[in-house]
């Protein structure tokens, strides 16, 4: 909260009402999300067959059925690939639905679940202005469940597209601290504003409707440490990585200390931050089962998108992914869990008990998997605290 002229104080995220979407899911044991796969091919550069299907209308009977089942949010992520998407056969990811206008379209067809998507703050000519208006008209078709993951481009060539260039790694969160920084000042004032900051100005600017809580929520996706202080300083949640590759136990030994370091950012500027990962779950009755699922993807591997997915994830800066090798990428995701869902819960309690304050999945097959998903893993989930009613 922050005092006003008179001294009153005046919530400024949306934490700080307990009514608000983002205190609902906060207050579960573990957090719930599902990413969205709104890109060809999903995680996985494998031509196994399946459902998963970047269609909106897949992608909002996912949604539908996430929220039946109580999860907390869905995401979904923004890439802006060439022709041919990243290669192969399958011209992995060739086809993508941007999350930010699917996102708003899901949110009128939605009673509870967050809805969060990925926006390039600084590719093209996006102005904060545009961001507050349009941020602020989600949130109140909303009702305040939108979120914005604020990305600042980790590749060279998606900043060519926009005819930029590519900006170096902590100048680029250097902008994205002052674009959302514009951002909140604009969603929180009750005058005109008029600013010249180092990159954005404004003149008489004002936006209305104010968001229902404050402001939207806010989340970015991060393993630097200029990422970190831009988290500890705006997000209320922080998407993490792995510091120590896909592999779960070896993730579940790392995860530790990486949580303890981004809350420990967000300590120091006296916010809270949660932090959340994103396992890509292969789970079926036994896991030998399961395990032999995950070796028929691995079998129909498509070795060219791979090669191509990883070739571009190399001309890129990301630091969080340092870690991750291209082996796994038939299957994806950052780490992956693959088993019963008995081990499939006791994984997630190790999570939680690394630090992670939430998880959110990815499944091969989507449709189906999430039904399994919810009839076999989330009751266990429930039995082991990780999720209240
Ligand atoms: C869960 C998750 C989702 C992400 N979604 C996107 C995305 O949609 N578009 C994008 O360009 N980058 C995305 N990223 C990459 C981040 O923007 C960023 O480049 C990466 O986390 C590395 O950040 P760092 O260099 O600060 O460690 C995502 C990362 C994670 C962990």
């Amino acid at each position: 909260m922050m005092p006003d002229d008179l001294g009153h104080r005046t919530a400024t995220a949306p934490a700080e009402f307990p009514d608000s979407p983002l205190s609902r899911v906060i207050r579960q044991p573990l957090i719930l999300g599902l990413f969205l796969p709104v890109q060809s091919g999903g995680w996985s550069a494998s031509l196994l067959s399946r459902t998963t299907d970047w269609t909106f209308d897949y992608n909002a009977t996912l949604t539908r059925r996430a929220e039946e089942l109580g999860f907390d949010l869905v995401f979904g992520l923004a890439q802006w690939a060439s022709k041919g998407g990243y290669g192969g056969i399958s011209k992995y990811r060739e086809e993508s639905l941007d999350p930010f206008i699917a996102v708003t379209a899901l949110s009128a067809m939605t009673q509870r679940i967050l809805l969060i998507s990925t926006i390039h703050a600084l590719f093209g000519p996006w102005h904060p202005l545009h961001l507050a208006k349009f941020g602020a008209t989600i949130d109140h078709i909303s009702g305040g469940r939108w979120g914005i993951n604020v990305v600042t481009g980790y590749s060279p060539r998606e900043a060519r597209m926009f005819g930029g260039q590519h900006i170096e790694h902590d100048r680029r969160y250097e902008m994205a601290g002052e674009f959302t920084d514009i951002l909140c000042r604009l969603w929180g004032e009750t005058e005109d504003l008029t600013l010249r900051g180092k990159f954005w100005s404004l003149e008489k600017a004002f936006v209305t409707p104010k968001p229902v809580y404050a402001r939207p929520i806010l989340v970015n996706a991060t393993g630097s440490p200029a990422g970190i202080a831009y988290a500890a300083t705006y997000s209320d949640l922080v998407f993490i990585t792995s510091p120590a590759g896909h592999e779960i136990d070896a993730a579940l030994a790392a995860l530790p200390a990486h949580n303890a370091v981004i809350k420990a950012a967000g300590a120091e500027r006296g916010r809270e931050l949660r932090t959340i990962i994103n396992p890509m779950i292969v789970c079926r009755e036994t896991d030998r089962e399961a395990q032999r699922y995950h070796q028929a993807i691995l079998d129909a591997a498509d070795y060219g998108a791979i090669e191509g997915f990883v070739s571009h994830q190399q001309t890129g800066d990301a630091i969080a992914w340092k870690a991750h090798g291209d082996k796994h990428r038939a299957l994806g995701g950052n780490i992956q869990i693959i088993g019963s869902p008995e081990h499939v819960v006791d994984k997630l309690i190790g999570l939680k008990r690394a630090g992670c304050d939430g998880i959110q999945v990815a499944f091969f097959d989507f449709a189906p998997d999430l039904e399994f998903f919810g009839d076999a893993v989330l009751p266990l989930m429930k039995q082991a605290g990780l999720r209240s009613a």
